[in-house]
């Protein structure tokens, strides 16, 4: 059985729900990347934390392709994320789950690609999210009873700063049902080499404007501590459920325009 990939966002710093636990150190052309390898009833799993140990990355300067090209060369096809995020939707309020099914990318600084020199590849990203994966988080919200949405589309910022009042009714208007900074690239990356790619959302404030307060990280933080169990009894269902052999298109989405 392949590998599965996890992707742990703000607040999920360490693979707790992993049984036997030790470091991977990979070396890809972006650099080395540290994973933790483990398993979940006896599925195996390569885990990063894409803000490193301790918070200390920022979203614009996570190794984006570094974290991605580590796992592919790990042999993992199949990649569960998770995200904090704030919410735009006032039918999403904070502690709801949400299986993003659409990006918006207003990121403005990140290389988004592996294709820059040589081979010229367009991806398919009509529908980026895997589905069937995005199905086994469906089902794990209806198994726990945890409060959850299943599609929504994901804007995915620049940050680091939070958003102002005026963005946030703009990104409302244009369809957005969450907000995040870290979502963009790391999807598209994925879908370049053919992986895989379905996120949790984890909804941890009203977006700028819709918040009665100031927005502040210790907020985001402090919620995700609060919703850290709901979020390993997520991962542990999720994982050992993604069937080894995909019923995805996922492996299609990239073609050469050569
Ligand atoms: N904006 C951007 N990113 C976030 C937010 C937000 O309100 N909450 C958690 N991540």
């Amino acid at each position: 059985m392949k590998a599965i990939g996890v992707i742990g966002g703000t607040g999920v710093y360490t693979p707790d729900f992993v049984k036997d636990a030790s470091p991977v150190k990979v070396e890809t052309d972006f650099g080395n990347v540290e994973l933790i390898k483990g398993t979940v009833n006896d599925r195996k799993v390569y885990f990063l934390t894409r803000h490193g140990k301790g918070h200390t990355v920022p979203p614009h300067r996570v190794n984006y392709r570094g974290n991605i090209q580590a796992l592919y060369e790990l042999g993992v096809e199949r990649i569960v994320a998770t995200a904090a995020v704030g919410s735009i939707n006032e039918g999403f309020p904070p502690g709801t789950f949400v299986i993003l099914d659409q990006f918006l990318d207003f990121t403005k600084s990140r290389v988004e690609t592996f294709f820059s020199e040589g081979k010229v590849v367009h991806t398919d990203c009509t529908d980026p999210y895997c589905p069937e994966i995005s199905g086994i988080l469906k089902e794990a919200m209806e198994h726990f009873g945890y409060p959850y949405h299943m599609g929504g589309t994901y804007v995915a910022t620049e940050g680091p700063r939070f958003e102002t009042r005026a963005e946030i009714k703009a990104y409302g208007i244009l369809g957005g049902d969450v907000v995040g900074m870290t979502g963009v690239p790391e999807i598209v990356l994925a879908k370049e080499l053919g992986m895989c790619y379905a996120s949790v959302a984890v909804v941890t404030n009203f977006a700028a404007g819709i918040s009665d307060h100031m927005l502040s990280h210790m907020e985001v933080v402090n919620k995700m501590a609060e919703l850290n169990e709901k979020l390993r009894n997520i991962l542990s269902f999720v994982i050992p459920e993604i069937p080894d052999e995909r019923h995805c298109n996922c492996a299609k989405a990239p073609t050469s325009g050569e």
